[in-house]
C-alpha cells in the first residue's frame, strides 16, 4: 500500500482523474502534468494503487513520452529546435543566447521555477527556422538578438501582446484539402485576426468551433463546451467532408487535422481537446 505519504489534494486530484478518464492512464498523467508541471513520484505511487497497476507500468508509459515529467518544471518552457535545418540555420546560438540569458542549460529549470529550458528534434516547420517555441507560441527566424524579447514576452503572456507588433508569431490562411474552400471567417475575429471556421461533431453533439489563425495560439471558441480530452471529428462546413489524415499527433497519437496554407504547405493540428500537437509544413 502507497497511500501512506500521499496528501489529500493529491488523492483528490488522481480520483477526479480516474473519474473521468477511467483507466485511459494516459489521459490521467497528463491531468496530473497539467496540474503539477509534472508527474510527483508519490502519484505514480497513488495511480499505479488506484488501478492496480505495477509501478513500473507506469513508469513505462511516462518515461515513454516526451510530454511527462518527473522533475518539477518551470512555469515557462522554452524548447529551441536543433532539427538539421533549424541547427544549420543557427538554432545553437539560440540555444547558447537563452543559456547566457536564463543562466541554465538545455534540461534544467531556473531556481525561482519561472523558466524551464530545452531542445527538439524537429518541430515541423523546418522552413521557417530556426524555431523557438515559448508556452505553446512560436516563433520564426529567431535571431540570438531575439531571445531577451522572447523571454520578456513570455513573463507577461501572448494575451496581453500586441500580436500586430510582433513579427515573429504569424497568422496562416487556410483552405479545405478536400473542395479547396477558404476556412477563413474575416467577420470574426480571434487573438485580432480573421478566425478559421469549421464544424466539429463528439457524442451527439455537432457544431461550430473557431480556431486562432495564429500559429501557435490555441484560442478556440465553440458553439458547445468540449470536455478536456474529447477527441472532435472535424469537418469542413462548405463540402461537409471530414478533415482527417492519417499523420498522427506527435504528442497523443491520435490521427491529426490537416488544412492547406494559402501560398504553399500545410498545417495539421490535433483535434483531441487540450492536446498542442500541430505540424506546419510550408
Ligand atoms: S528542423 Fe527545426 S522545425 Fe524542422
Amino acid at each position: 500500500m502507497y497511500l501512506s505519504e500521499v496528501s489529500i489534494e493529491l488523492e483528490s486530484i488522481v480520483d477526479a482523474s480516474i473519474r473521468k478518464h477511467g483507466k485511459f492512464l494516459i489521459a490521467i498523467l497528463q491531468d496530473i502534468q497539467r496540474h503539477y508541471n509534472y508527474l510527483p513520484e508519490d502519484t505514480m505511487k497513488l495511480v499505479a494503487d488506484k488501478l492496480k497497476i505495477p509501478l513500473r507500468d507506469i513508469y513505462g508509459v511516462a518515461s515513454f513520452y516526451k510530454a511527462f515529467s518527473f522533475t518539477q518544471k518551470g512555469k515557462h518552457i522554452i524548447t529551441t529546435c536543433l532539427g538539421t535545418a533549424c541547427h544549420v540555420r543557427g538554432g545553437s546560438r539560440i540555444v547558447d543566447a537563452i543559456t547566457k540569458e536564463l543562466g541554465i542549460k538545455p534540461g534544467k529549470t531556473t531556481d525561482d521555477l519561472m523558466f524551464s529550458q530545452e531542445t527538439a528534434a524537429c518541430l515541423g516547420c523546418c522552413a521557417m527556422g530556426p524555431i523557438t517555441v515559448v508556452d505553446g507560441v512560436y516563433h520564426s527566424n529567431v535571431k540570438p538578438s531575439m531571445v531577451k524579447k522572447i523571454i520578456e514576452q513570455a513573463k507577461i503572456g501572448i494575451k496581453k501582446i500586441d500580436i500586430k507588433k510582433q513579427k515573429q508569431i504569424f497568422p496562416v490562411q487556410v483552405s479545405c484539402p478536400r473542395c479547396n474552400h477558404g476556412l477563413m471567417n474575416p467577420e470574426h475575429l480571434i487573438d485580432s485576426f480573421p478566425c478559421i471556421h469549421i464544424t466539429v461533431s463528439f457524442g451527439r453533439k455537432h457544431g461550430w468551433l473557431r480556431l486562432s489563425s495564429l500559429y501557435g495560439s490555441f484560442n478556440i471558441e465553440s458553439e458547445y463546451e468540449i470536455p478536456i480530452d474529447t477527441e472532435l471529428n472535424c469537418f469542413c462546413p462548405h463540402c461537409h467532408e471530414e478533415l482527417t489524415s492519417s499523420s498522427e499527433c506527435p504528442i497523443c497519437g491520435v490521427n491529426m487535422v490537416p488544412m492547406i496554407i494559402r501560398g504553399g504547405g500545410t498545417v495539421h493540428f490535433c483535434p483531441r481537446r487540450g492536446c498542442k500537437g500541430h505540424i506546419l509544413d510550408v
